[in-house]
């Protein structure tokens, strides 16, 4: 902010049009005479200036649709990306520019436009950081009200775009538990569609906060064609419109979802949403998906994309059902397949009301020194003699009823007046609303952080939505979603300004929570309690088009699988969780000997190629829906390494013969080795020779993937 302050305001005399550019791309405002911004363009790159001729048709029924921030008032008639309710009770904002500045740093252009209505004396001050290398554009909006009297924000968007073009074809994912992250793509017809959250918590279990639209093309399309893509970085409710109106534009408004969230703002009040992620991509949504992650690794990710042990986690092996012995074992076992780290999950806490189940004990983070007489210490350090890091599962924001905490503190659960506080997974939800919850979640993190020295990793869990919402601590029930995400943000950044080191994980029933927002935070996210490595193929791809692999915990499982009974090779599970964080969710002790070679073998290789995996270029080879084979390569920003995933997810006879697969992303002059990873003989009859990037992109490496779940992963290394 002190940057902007410091930044010469230019005014729309001297430059009525705004560009906002990366690398490859512009965003183009204009103001006009009657002092209205519009958004005029979002596309390749090129000279803004000739914008400036381009009149404003403010149609009949669209007029100020393309408005850089349209509000409801004057002739604007669609959806807003502001609505404001002031205290006479009326609801027209008419927003005009009063000035912009521009500014730099380290290698990030800011560029800050403030719109006012001179009448309400209310300033909105539209932030775009614009990423040149990466082609992404970070918008914020920050909304004053300089008046003498308060308002109510009934819609307050972080961003708002205006496209044009012949047809919208918007892919989006949505899900449940165990089943997250399902892709579809639908063409955009007239009227508004909405994406959407109102769980509260849990803001990625039904739906992400994310999309892609190709535009003037029906299919989603990896390598050819307009793309936008966007996400809102915010894990609470959410809403993203995209208002197909009768002149054929498409405005897409995005931001924290205004259900039962009409935000009061004080006379000389400030709200500052949180940030909306664009990129533009002119080749197909597999640039677009490059843009976004290497954003992430470079400015959006806590982490930004450092590699993280491999671990063994008890859940799926012990489940509640553990002591001491049984988890000495288990790191013994993780020692000897050479992982990096245990972590203990769910099971291990409780007081008057021992976890044994999921019925008790959330809200007592004190050992259950009935099952771990020796404490945490003792695993922990056991554990970091053994060569391996210690992570432990917590679910701070959650109490069960049968609980000393509930029983305590009544008060600090979410809960309605006189209504029933309805139960999920046999618990309630904590108030993060309230200062004192905030500071007990605080508390119990660090108190758990103090149970042993040794603790490196935090799986933070939250396993149910928000219902009949309410907080006794707080004056304005409006406030309840907003300030339940600031809560747990605040929360975050005290954890995070004690602890910076610990990896922390963001697991929420699996992939419920994962979104841009929380990943300035966490570490890593669980992509989903669905372990079934078929599943995982299609699970991982949808989040990979907007994450990078480097948040992704991928685990390798038993057989049938826990979840949805489907038994695969160990050697396709491996192939399929090594695409991320590589970890094991399984009881060592069951595996044979062959297995266990195996493990240690892909372990071993694993090791050698993490480094593309979390920060090389995603390039995929096609898409898990309807086809029978799937690819995914990751090649490093130099091009002189890649590694690639290849499998056959849907019975085809004619894989017998060898199915080619048209690599990409490799520089088509340079020589690349091939070795076939995890295996005695090769699927490919290439393997093991040199060969060039173009002879390798032209269909001619053609694996021989002859039974379902056939897999492969190679190394390219060029020399
Ligand atoms: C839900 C998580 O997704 C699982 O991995 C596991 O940690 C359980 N909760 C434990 O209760």
């Amino acid at each position: 902010m002190a940057l902007l302050a410091s930044a010469m305001p230019l005014h729309a005399g001297s430059d009525p049009v705004i560009a906002v550019e990366t690398s490859s791309t512009s965003l183009v405002f204009a103001v006009r005479e009657n002092k209205t911004v519009y958004q005029l363009y979002y596309g390749p790159r090129m000279a803004a200036d000739e914008f400036a001729a381009v009149p404003i048709r403010d149609m009949r029924y669209t007029a100020g649709f393309s408005q850089a921030y349209p509000a409801t008032g004057g002739r604007f008639l669609g959806e807003p990306a502001l609505h404001l309710r002031y205290a006479d009770g009326t609801h027209n904002t008419e927003l005009v520019y009063d000035s912009h500045t521009v500014s730099r740093w380290q290698g990030t252009v800011t560029t800050a436009i403030l719109l006012k209505d001179p009448l309400r004396k209310v300033a909105v001050r539209l932030v775009f950081d614009a990423y040149p290398a990466e082609d992404v554009i970070v918008e914020h909006t920050e909304i004053l009200n300089e008046g003498s009297q308060p308002l109510r924000m009934l819609e307050y968007a972080s961003g708002a775009l205006s496209l044009r073009a012949d047809s919208y074809l918007l892919s989006h994912v949505h899900g449940s538990w165990a089943q997250e992250m399902k892709l579809e793509s639908e063409p955009l017809g007239k009227g508004v569609k909405v994406l959407e959250s109102r769980r509260g918590t849990q803001n990625t279990q039904c739906a992400n906060p994310s999309f892609v639209l190709s535009l003037g093309t029906e299919e989603l399309r990896e390598d050819a064609g307009e793309v936008v893509a966007g996400a809102l970085a915010w894990s609470g409710n959410y809403r993203l419109a995209f208002e197909h109106d009768v002149e054929g534009r498409l405005n897409v408004i995005c931001g924290i979802h205004p259900f039962a969230s009409a935000w009061p703002l004080e006379a000389g009040e400030q709200f500052r949403t949180p940030e909306m992620i664009w990129t533009y991509s002119g080749t197909g949504v597999g640039t677009a998906s490059r843009n976004l992650h290497r954003w992430a690794r470079r400015y959006g990710l806590y982490g930004q994309g450092a590699v993280h042990p491999i671990l063994l986690n008890s859940w799926e092996g012990a489940y509640f059902d553990f002591n001491t012995q049984t988890l000495l074992r288990m790191i013994d076992d993780a020692a000897s397949m050479d992982l990096e780290m245990f972590v203990l999950d769910d099971g291990w806490f409780g007081g008057k009301y021992p976890r044994n189940g999921a019925d008790a004990g959330l809200g007592d983070w004190q050992v259950n020194r009935k099952k771990l007489p020796e404490g945490i210490d003792y695993l922990a350090s056991y554990a970091h003699k053994k060569g391996l890091k210690f992570g432990i599962w917590m679910e701070p924001e959650m109490v069960n009823p049968r609980s000393e905490l509930a029983q305590k503190h009544p008060e600090w659960v979410v809960r309605s007046p006189g209504r029933e506080i309805y139960m999920e997974r046999d618990q309630w939800v904590l108030d993060l609303t309230n200062p004192r919850v905030q500071d007990f979640v605080f508390d119990a993190f660090d108190g758990v952080m103090k149970l042993s020295a040794s603790i490196d990793y935090v799986k933070w869990d939250c396993n149910r939505p928000v219902f009949s919402f309410g907080s006794d601590a707080l004056d304005d029930q409006d406030k309840f979603y907003v300030a339940y995400c600031q809560g747990l943000y605040k929360v975050m950044e005290r954890i995070r300004a004690k602890y910076p080191d610990v990896l922390i994980q963001c697991c929420s029933a699996g992939g419920a929570r994962v979104d841009y927002g929380a990943m300035r935070y966490f570490d890593e996210v669980w992509t989903s309690d669905n372990t079934d490595a078929l599943e995982r193929v299609r699970i991982q791809y949808a989040t990979g088009l907007i994450y990078p692999a480097c948040v992704m915990g991928n685990h390798v499982s038993t057989v049938p699988n826990h979840q949805d009974g489907n038994v695969t090779p160990l050697k396709f599970r491996f192939d399929v969780a090594c695409q991320g964080r590589l970890g094991l969710e399984l009881q060592p002790k069951y595996l044979t000997e062959e297995e266990l070679a195996l493990v240690r073998r892909c372990v071993a290789s694993y090791k050698g190629y993490r480094d593309l995996v979390f920060g090389g270029d995603l390039y995929r080879l096609g898409s898990p829906y309807g086809s029978d084979y799937y690819g995914q390569l990751y090649v490093s920003e130099d091009k002189s390494r890649a590694v690639l995933f290849v499998y056959c997810i849907r019975f085809n006879a004619m894989g017998a013969e060898g199915h080619p697969f048209r690599l990409q992303g490799l520089d088509a002059g340079r020589r690349y080795k091939v070795t076939e990873l995890n295996v005695d003989r090769s699927c490919w009859w290439g393997d093991g020779g040199v060969w060039s990037g173009a002879f390798l992109e032209s269909g001619a490496f053609n694996p021989v993937m002859g039974s379902l779940y056939s897999s492969a992963v190679f190394l390219l290394e060029a020399e």
